[in-house]
């Protein structure tokens, strides 16, 4: 979703900016902008689409200057324009960029359009310049006239601004999207993401909710939303991060794909110690909270929200302990039951994702009995606000649509299920076996990745489909639902999951040749029951796509294509399954020309409602 970088040096910072803003691009956005200061004043570049026009902008106008604050647009209020695109000018003199939203914006720009202000965009966000224009009437200090106009804001933001007559000073407010301050050496920075500023820096500062910060070359003065100077930890980042790093694949979607066994064996490292799951990977008083645990609620959305259903067949199943799953959006407006020892679970690639941080700051004050965040991101806000943590170590996701996040989440869910059940009398039988099929998981996830050139050619038939069926049963039902949606994001065909069982009370009646419809079937218990849904396609003229296991003993004729994978321990077949149905989504995307890594409309990390 949108992105934020600024910086304040003793050098040109056009290219820092620039280069902060294509670190960003990952996260979805629509327009891009930038406010440069120099000696002829404050400059204003915004283009529509994607960060190269704006390259090619600055180019043309060489502009530069010594400070700036540039930014990605993700539209929300008003439509994709350049008068819509940050950054936002007040009389040419005070200019903002911010992530976010501002409820009240409408009740601000009429008490602003009585002051005289004059409106150019149809965004919320130009209520913030015009105010701290007007509150610049009262005081002389930049801080002080921030600090006036937050308090007139409601909903979220993470803002800077810069002034034309104060060069090489920028101010900063954080409420409901991150920011982080990126230190250097006779220069600051600041970003919504720290990817976006480690070309310069590996030193950062991240604000907490409610403090405003003025940033200069030489210092960094932070208040809290009391106005109280604050000093907030310094933190070196370690992230390894190129943003060029396609290395020999196309898209990052098909690196981050062929990751998942370097990823899944990060994720585990450390954490299986022989037939056993240790505890402490979860927090150093997991213990203490995971033994009075009876229930599990799990918040998320999208693709963790499918992680999150996969973890209720297990948790259910193997570790003698209720489980809830809902999307986040959801939970967060509805009254709840919070039932007796409660752990509040929450799965988030980013942990920065508006809907789940909202749930989770909602759960804290229902009477949950902990709360535990399984989050590829450890300086979140959901590792920083959760009493409980557990890092997927995936390493930075760019593709939007989110792969090697997903089965790591899965590797912590299932590592969960073996530490709540270890509290909950699982027998040591059952724990050797859940730490076992985690510790040989990469490589079954190795051999999954080789089927690669099957699914090629199985994407051929499928790219001239409208629509298409995702079928699964048990724990690959939410696996036919993350397929389906993998599909949706990256190639546009419109995909429905059902469980198969389902089928009959109104999907069947979609069957036709022209409606592939794709089978996950590893070898478990409801394999027979899935062969009779199979067959119910079959009658109806369907065309199948069975991802089966090669003892399940599929046979391909001309209804039925079958793609065999290995025998797995159907305790982590979700996590090996999900692979070849990334693989499809990204070939059909790849023959129907789409931008796989930046679909259309989506963002990798929402945080707006
Ligand atoms: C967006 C992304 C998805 C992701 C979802 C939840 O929709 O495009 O890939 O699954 O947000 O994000 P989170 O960071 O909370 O996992």
């Amino acid at each position: 979703m949108c992105g934020i970088v600024g910086a304040t040096a003793e050098r040109r910072v056009a290219g820092i900016l620039l280069e902060g803003l294509r670190r960003l691009e990952y996260r979805g956005y629509d327009s891009a902008g930038m406010a440069l200061l120099n000696d002829e004043g404050l400059q204003q570049l915004r283009r529509v689409g994607k960060v190269q026009a704006l390259a090619d902008a600055l180019e043309e106008t060489g502009a530069n200057g010594f400070s700036g604050i540039a930014h990605t647009r993700w539209a929300t209020h008003g439509g994709v324009t350049e008068a819509n695109a940050h950054p936002h000018f007040s009389n040419s003199t005070i200019a903002v960029v911010h992530n976010g939203i501002i409820e009240n914006h409408e009740s601000l720009r009429k008490k602003l359009q009585d002051l005289g202000y004059v409106f150019t965009s149809q965004t919320d966000t130009e209520v913030i310049c015009h105010l701290m224009h007007h509150e610049l009437k009262s005081t002389d200090d930049l801080l002080t006239a921030l600090q006036a106009t937050v308090k007139q804001l409601e909903g979220a933001y993470g803002t800077v601004i810069m002034d034309k007559r104060r060069p090489g000073e920028l101010v900063v407010a954080r409420s409901g999207s991150p920011l982080v301050i990126g230190l250097g050496i006779g220069e600051n920075f600041i970003a919504s993401d720290q990817l976006a500023l480690l070309p310069v820096t590996r030193e950062f500062i991240y604000l907490e909710e409610g403090d405003v910060a003025r940033v200069t070359r030489d210092k960094v003065e932070i208040f809290d939303h009391q106005g109280a100077a604050v000093q907030r930890e310094q933190q070196t980042s370690d992230l390894q991060y190129d943003a060029g790093g396609k290395g020999e694949y196309r898209h990052y979607m098909l690196k981050e794909i062929h990751e998942q066994p370097f990823a899944v064996r990060n994720s585990l490292e450390g954490r299986v110690n022989g037939d056993e799951i240790m505890v402490n990977a979860f927090g150093e008083n997991a213990a203490e909270i995971f033994k009075d645990i009876r229930h599990v609620q799990i918040i998320a959305c999208g693709t963790s929200y499918h992680a999150g259903m996969v973890a209720r067949y297990w948790l259910e199943a193997y570790a003698g302990v209720s489980c809830n799953v809902e999307i986040a959006s959801e939970f967060r407006y509805r009254k709840s039951h919070v039932f007796p020892g409660s752990l509040l679970v929450t799965i988030s690639q980013s942990g920065e994702t508006a809907d789940t941080l909202a749930a989770l700051r909602l759960a804290k004050t229902l009477g949950y009995r902990s709360s535990l965040t399984i989050c590829n991101v450890a300086t979140s806000s959901m590792v920083r606000e959760s009493d409980l943590a557990f890092l997927t170590r995936a390493g930075a996701e760019i593709g939007v649509a989110s792969t090697k996040a997903f089965t790591t989440q899965l590797v912590g869910l299932l590592m969960l299920v073996s530490a709540l059940g270890h509290f909950n009398g699982m027998d040591k039988a059952t724990e050797a076996r859940i730490a076992h099929a985690l510790s040989t998981l990469p490589t079954k996830l190795e051999q999954s990745l080789k089927i690669t050139a099957e699914i090629e050619e199985l994407a051929e038939e499928f790219a001239d489909k409208d629509h298409s069926l995702f079928l699964g049963r048990g724990d690959q039902y939410p696996i036919a639902m993350e397929g389906a949606l993998k599909l949706k994001e990256i190639s546009y065909i419109h995909a429905e999951a059902y469980a198969a069982g389902e089928l009959k009370h109104g999907p069947l009646a979609l069957i036709d040749a022209e409606m592939p419809v794709i089978v996950v079937a590893p070898n478990n218990e409801l394999l027979e029951k899935l062969k009779s849904n199979v067959e119910e396609v079959r009658a109806r003229g369907g065309i199948m796509y069975v991802f089966a296991d090669k003892d399940a003993h599929f046979a391909s004729d001309d209804t039925m294509r079958v793609i065999n994978l290995d025998h797995v321990d159907e305790l982590v077949a979700p996590i090996v399954y999900t692979i070849p149905l990334q693989l499809l989504s990204y070939y059909v995307a790849i023959i129907k020309g789409t931008d796989v890594d930046q679909p259309r409309n989506l963002a990798k990390s929402v945080t707006v409602e």
